[in-house]
């Protein structure tokens, strides 16, 4: 049996099936400390809400309601007027239902959007995805249908005290040349919790209207919802910009719902996507949102109880990984947002590709950083020398996959000593 070139492209190894690979592979292996996966954590007052949610919408018939009936294929229509306007009241944007389209996860639908804006166009000539400021979303890394899709540009990178830095974008490196028709950014970003500041978001959406292609804003642990954000960012939508939202982050991954806002055109062509490739998007995430709105918790939960519970969190295992790893070992990430920490072990004689593997052995899951630089051109070092760790996981089982971590750093230092 022979695949064609989409079934080739399809199937070879990629970043993200790798990384699919383990985390069902850790999840098997007992006694593994998976710190390598993308799962939100699961807040037991979050869970005892959706429990509660399922339960009463099993009840009122809610629930059969939306299993035993299509949605329309830019999905449920009364989620997408209640979302319209709670965006309206709540956040002052100007959309309407036309501007709203679901999909089963967001991950499909930054596949819909980059091969809708990018790739070999009419007259043969290819239009490419630039990401700003790499590192970036393992997920977009094979997502075009064409090669050669995606333009990174590399960070400015801010030292700060206490062992940490941030990453800016490089304004001043910043080609929008003519073959760019797509500039996307995750905010906050999946993997170093960076979150664009909003001077620098205002600057990515000036230059997007000057050179007329959209700005695609992944907000997929930002605000309002889930609200998994711990510095000041103002969220932004205008009709260039394309915002991706999810409900995987608020804690129902398994719902795969995402949500586009976009100018009609986008939402009309996302639509005619939905149809032919999966009739309709589900609705039993979209269901449980309606209620939620309905009862007014989707925004408050977010602030109230997601945003404590992982700023909480992450300050906590900051402290873990610092009782075992001083600052000259690695600096961290300015921790802004999202779900994961950005280590950089700076003189590492290692790759962290080489790490990665050692850590495996001693059943510790991270996820080496070369992944997370999809569309840059040449090999940079600094990719070589960061990893990304979920601080999700239960806190003794955090400190023990630190603790080994840090173990192999000194293992792998004095062998270069030696
Ligand atoms: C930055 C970012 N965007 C999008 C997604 C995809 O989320 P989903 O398809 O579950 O909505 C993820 C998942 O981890 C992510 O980290």
């Amino acid at each position: 049996m022979k695949f064609s070139q989409f079934g080739n492209k399809f199937t070879q190894e990629s970043g993200i099936t790798r990384l699919m690979n383990d985390l069902n592979q850790g999840l098997r292996t007992p006694g593994a400390i998976m710190l390598g996966g993308g799962n939100p954590a699961h807040i037991p007052e979050m869970d005892e809400y959706f429990q509660q949610l399922l339960t009463d919408m099993a009840l009122n018939g809610q629930l059969t309601e939306t299993l035993c009936n299509y949605d329309g294929p830019q999905g449920k229509n009364t989620l997408i007027a209640a979302l319209a306007e709670e965006l309206q009241e709540k956040l002052g944007w100007d959309v309407h239902p036309q501007n709203i389209a679901l999909t089963n996860g967001s991950q499909s639908a930054f596949f819909y959007l980059f091969n809708l804006l990018a790739g070999r166009d009419e007259n043969g000539s290819i239009k490419r995805v630039l990401f700003p400021l790499a590192p970036e979303y393992i997920g977009y890394s094979d997502s075009g249908l064409d090669e050669g899709l995606f333009v990174a540009n590399k960070p400015n990178i801010e030292l700060l005290p206490n062992g940490q830095f941030k990453y800016h974008v490089d304004f001043d490196h910043l080609n929008i040349s003519e073959d760019i028709n797509l500039i996307c950014v995750s905010r906050p970003t999946n993997p170093t919790g960076n979150v664009v500041t909003d001077e620098e978001l205002l600057r990515l959406d000036a230059l997007a209207q000057k050179h007329q292609i959209p700005l695609l804003i992944d907000n997929a642990y930002g605000v309002p919802f889930p609200g998994i954000i711990f510095s000041e960012a103002t969220p932004l939508w205008n009709p260039n910009i394309i915002l991706c939202m999810s409900l995987s982050k608020l804690g129902l991954p398994g719902a795969r719902c995402g949500i586009i806002i976009a100018n009609e055109k986008i939402i009309q062509a996302v639509s005619n996507m939905n149809g032919v490739i999966s009739l309709a998007p589900g609705g039993i995430g979209s269901a449980m949102t309606l209620e939620m709105i309905r009862r007014n918790d989707l925004f408050r939960l977010s602030q109230n109880v997601i945003q404590p519970f992982y700023k909480k969190r992450v300050e906590q295992v900051i402290e873990v990984i610092r009782r075992y790893l001083p600052e000259e070992r690695c600096l961290i990430h300015k921790p802004e947002g999202a779900i994961f920490l950005w280590l950089w072990f700076k003189n590492l004689p290692i790759t962290t590709e080489v790490l990665y593997q050692r850590l495996k052995k001693r059943k510790v899951l991270m996820v080496p950083g070369h992944y997370f630089f999809p569309g840059l051109e040449h090999n940079w070092p600094h990719a070589h020398q960061c990893m990304r760790m979920n601080y999700v996981p239960d806190l003794k089982k955090i400190e023990e996959g630190i603790r080994i971590l840090s173990e192999e750093i000194e293992i792998a230092h004095q062998e270069a000593d030696s």
